[in-house]
């Protein structure tokens, strides 16, 4: 069994990332187990808290989570054609502190999709997570992409991915990257 832990960087109620997600698991090989995550509880970084307190119990348990898995997929709004900050915020937590990141983030197959009501499918959001991957050691996957445009339309009322096209891109996307985070977990811990 491939275990994979995503994580939606939205907190809204009806996101379309969360809801992105929700159908990521629905669309997932029978051979992978998708958990999925939030970054709700995960304060402001501040250094003095850090050193205060150390790392917050919610960005603690999402370390460990994510050590524990194979692969991490982010499902990821954009914000002014960038991260938005609190997915940012909750994955710089998790790089804290510096000594324990590698155990976290390096070598671990990394994926990102995202969902948006406009046009550009979140692809400069995913774009700009690539030198964050790169900072962390992580091994991104590049066989698929899954850019979901136009998201009021893609879910319907009740949350229900009821386009056909998205429905068969994801699809591809979690087999392929499913295979890959697979293949890349016996290198990883060999
Ligand atoms: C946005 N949104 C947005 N959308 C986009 O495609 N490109 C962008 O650059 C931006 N910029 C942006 C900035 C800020 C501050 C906000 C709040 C929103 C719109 C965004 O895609 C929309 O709010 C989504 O619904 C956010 O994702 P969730 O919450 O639905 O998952």
């Amino acid at each position: 069994m491939t275990t994979i832990v995503a994580i939606s960087g939205s907190l809204r109620a009806k996101s379309f990332n969360t809801l992105l997600l929700r159908a990521a698991v629905a669309a997932a090989p029978a051979d992978a187990t998708i958990e999925t995550a939030t970054i709700r509880d995960i304060p402001i970084y501040d250094g003095d808290l850090e050193a205060a307190q150390g790392i917050p119990p919610a960005a603690a348990a999402l370390k460990d989570r994510v050590a524990a898995a194979d692969g991490l997929l982010l499902v990821t709004p954009e914000y002014n054609n960038s991260i938005p900050g609190a997915f940012k915020n909750a994955i710089d937590w998790m790089s804290r502190p510096p000594a324990d990141a590698a155990r976290v983030f390096a070598g671990r197959v990394v994926g990102v999709i995202g969902a948006t009501p406009g046009i550009g499918g979140t692809g400069l959001a995913q774009a700009a997570w690539l030198p964050v991957f790169r900072t962390l050691g992580m091994l991104p996957f590049f066989g698929a992409r899954l850019q979901v445009a136009n998201a009021a339309k893609v879910f319907d009322d009740t949350g229900a991915l009821v386009d056909a096209t998205v429905r068969g891109l994801l699809e591809k996307y979690m087999t392929r990257f499913v295979q890959f985070v697979a293949q890349h977990k016996a290198v990883r811990t060999s």
